[in-house]
């Protein structure tokens, strides 16, 4: 019964992340921090990553098992080679109800200027762009690698140039680093068309040093924004989103709260997560995936695939954000988590 899938908590399978590599040319505090991916840190050897091939051939089933919309991410994902060809065979499936599927892609923005015209050609119908804040020191310090923001905003110009579909840009704040910026992302992306998201600093992976102390819940975010800005909240588009939506009151456009952190959003959670090197992940949070590879590799027929991943699918009860307050007052709790640049965010 494909298109039926439901986990062990009823929730449905709409939403492929697939990572598509593990490196970055950036490394925020949050996510790849300097000290940790050095000059010596091991990525992922190329035989190890999932060709495109096996990607799509993937893809192909779980799409027939309900996802709706696929995501691109790593890493950074433009700095996959050919990365438009991937997109071309992703392109071309077709979801159960007989459309094609959600294609998108977040990414640092820092290629997007060169890429965006190909990746539109190929078939990508939008994007997300990560974007900590405006002014150009504090950008620099949070992607540590001394990257000037005008050049991630003419990659948002290039995006929104080559069309057509909704762009969005997520703002990970972090309290007493970037909060100052708040306001004048706000006022930046208010009436431009671009979906201004704000996301609380999370947990995940093992090596940022998170502290809740850094995390600022999206309701002060929401009451700074009030300051200057009336809001209104406005219905869900589609059911599981991870981002609230609030309106200005004026008309002039929306943004995003997603607040992982203070209020989870694991009840109707319909993501699955492919790993660069083709595990499956049933949460953001989870220790260990599930080797996909090793059965493509291993000479399994679609139909073994489809069966895999179905069950795979069926046996999940992950809900680790729900979990999270009585898993931190567990000294026993599992600690390791795998990182977010190789799962994908
Ligand atoms: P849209 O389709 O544009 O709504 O994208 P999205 O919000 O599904 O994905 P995006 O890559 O823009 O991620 C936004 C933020 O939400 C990132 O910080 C992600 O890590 C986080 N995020 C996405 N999915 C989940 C999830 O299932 N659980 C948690 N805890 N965080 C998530
Ligand atoms: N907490 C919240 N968001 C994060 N991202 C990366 N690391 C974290 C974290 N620790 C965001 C990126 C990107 C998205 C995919 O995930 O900024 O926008
Ligand atoms: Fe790279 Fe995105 Fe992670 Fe920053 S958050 S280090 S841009 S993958
Ligand atoms: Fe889904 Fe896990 Fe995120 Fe909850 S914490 S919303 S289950 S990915």
């Amino acid at each position: 019964a494909t298109g039926l899938l439901a986990d062990s908590l009823g929730r449905p399978l709409r939403d492929l992340r697939i990572s598509v590599t593990d490196r970055c040319n950036f490394r925020c505090s949050y996510c790849m921090p300097k000290e940790v991916f050095d000059k010596d840190y091991k990525y992922l050897p190329h035989a190890s990553l999932l060709s495109f091939e096996e990607i799509t051939r993937l893809a192909t089933q779980f799409v027939a098992h309900g996802v709706r919309k696929i995501r691109l991410t790593g890493g950074e994902p433009l700095l996959r080679k050919n990365i438009e060809i991937l997109v071309g065979q992703l392109a071309a499936l077709r979801t159960v109800e007989g459309t094609p599927p959600e294609l998108t892609l977040t990414t640092n923005g820092s290629l997007l200027a060169r890429k965006a015209k190909s990746l539109k050609a190929a078939g990508l119908q939008r994007v997300t762009v990560s974007l900590d804040g405006l002014d150009d020191a504090i950008f620099r310090r949070m992607n540590d690698v001394d990257f000037p923001v005008a050049e991630v905003l003419e990659g948002i110009e290039a995006a929104r140039d080559a069309g057509p579909g909704p762009i969005k840009v997520n703002m990970v704040v972090k309290r007493g680093t970037n909060d100052d910026q708040i306001l004048p992302m706000a006022r930046h992306f208010r009436g431009s068309g671009i979906v201004l998201r704000f996301i609380e600093y999370m947990d995940v992976g093992a090596t940022n040093g998170w502290r809740m102390d850094e995390v600022m819940p999206s309701a002060e975010v929401r009451a700074k924004i009030a300051t200057e800005f009336p809001l209104v909240q406005l219905d869900p588009t589609v059911p599981g989103e991870t981002a609230e939506r609030w309106g200005y009151a004026d008309g002039s456009g929306e943004i995003g709260l997603i607040s992982s952190v203070t209020q989870a959003f694991c009840g109707d959670c319909n993501r699955a997560r492919l790993s660069t090197e083709g595990k499956l992940y049933l949460c953001l949070f989870a220790a260990n995936g599930y080797d996909l590879r090793a059965l493509l590799r291993g000479g399994a027929s679609e139909a073994d695939l489809a069966s895999a991943i179905g069950h795979i699918w069926q046996g999940r009860s992950d809900r680790y954000s729900e979990l999270r307050g009585t898993l931190a007052a567990d000294p026993g709790a599992p600690q390791r988590r795998v990182e977010m640049s190789y799962i994908g965010g």
